[in-house]
């Protein structure tokens, strides 16, 4: 049974998955948003909330709307606020100086989606319709964010759009996990495993330079296995740069590229993806409180940021009437 209950306003509803073994997720309409992830760890059989949440919408609003949304049209930055889309320049709402992050403003991570539950299949699907030239993305772009939580514990994240002009599209989902349960407490010494060879240093203003650089050598290898500490110490100019984490990688084609267990090792979380690049965040940048500092990290898997703008970042142009087809799946273990 999905049960279904209040999550602050009117409009805004939690939505509550569970499983044979006793995993739930909430999710909710209110920016199509994961809101919790519940493991059944604790020796009590208590549960344990491994997300970065808010209690409601207004919360999310008065707080921070990105953590757990569906960020579309383009999630990261974009430079300049421009890109040309099939030779034609657009150009997008600034909310940062110079940049488009993540979409612009009032973008879909602070819309009310249609909601549609499928019992079946244990899945809740969001719709929403974005406008032609809203925040100077164009195209009417239909979006669907479908969540499923499976009996083997993979919370998996479906994204398909269609667009009726040529667009750009590069949805990615900003869930925060802390696999302590806490994020009041730091995420350092989780175990972290990411199958990339390279990744894409930043320069000013957190945006990516453009080239892709070998992992070897630095705190952004983590092929072997290392904690986010490694990065912690901000020895490399470029985890000084941003205190920590705020890096795209290049994902392997491979099987579970990334892997974090938390320190007690209790909970492993694997992730499969269809898309070439995760970014990892480790909440360098507090904003309102809803974790500590490095209290946090997301697992954004997308296409490389600022692909529209830069040469060998690869395509996200999104060609009228295509299908947009992405998916994640992200899995949990316990012991
Ligand atoms: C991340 C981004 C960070 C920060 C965060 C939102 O995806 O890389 O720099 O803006 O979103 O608070």
């Amino acid at each position: 049974m999905i049960e279904v209950c209040q999550f602050g306003s009117e409009k805004a509803k939690k939505y509550s998955l569970v499983n044979e073994a006793g995993m739930q997720v909430a999710l909710t309409n209110f920016g199509a948003r994961i809101v919790e992830v519940l493991v059944p760890v604790e020796d009590n059989g208590a549960l344990r909330n491994l997300t970065m949440a808010a209690l409601s919408d207004e919360e999310y609003l008065a707080k921070d709307t990105y953590p757990g949304a569906t960020i579309v049209p383009v999630a990261g930055r974009i430079s300049g606020a421009q890109a040309k889309i099939k030779g034609r320049l657009y150009s997008f709402t600034e909310n940062e100086p110079g940049r488009t992050l993540h979409g612009g403003v009032n973008t879909a991570n602070e819309q009310y989606w249609e909601a549609e539950v499928d019992e079946e299949a244990n899945s809740v699907c969001f719709t929403i319709e974005l406008r032609d030239g809203f925040n100077g993305f164009p195209g009417n772009v239909h979006v669907k964010a479908r969540y499923r939580l499976t009996e083997d514990n993979v919370l998996e994240v479906s994204y398909t759009a269609q667009s009726d002009k040529d667009t750009i599209f590069n949805p990615t989902n900003h869930v925060y996990f802390n696999l302590t349960g806490d994020v009041n407490q730091d995420i350092a010494e989780h175990y972290v495993r990411i199958a990339a060879q390279t990744y894409a240093p930043l320069g000013e203003s957190n945006l990516p330079l453009g080239r892709l650089e070998p992992v070897e050598g630095t705190p952004f290898d983590f092929r072997t296995g290392g904690t986010f500490a490694q990065g912690f110490g901000l020895e490399h100019p470029q985890n000084q740069l941003v205190k920590g984490y705020d890096h795209p990688w290049v994902l392997d084609q491979v099987a579970e590229p990334v892997e974090i267990v938390s320190p007690d090792q209790k909970i492993r979380l694997t992730v499969e993806t269809n898309q070439p690049a995760v970014v990892i965040y480790t909440y360098n940048f507090p904003s309102e409180n809803m974790a500590a500092f490095h209290g946090a990290f997301s697992l954004e898997c997308q296409g490389l940021p600022d692909a529209c703008n830069q040469e060998g970042f690869g395509s996200i142009l999104l060609e009228k009437d295509q299908l947009f087809e992405h998916q994640t799946r992200y899995g949990f273990k316990w012991q």
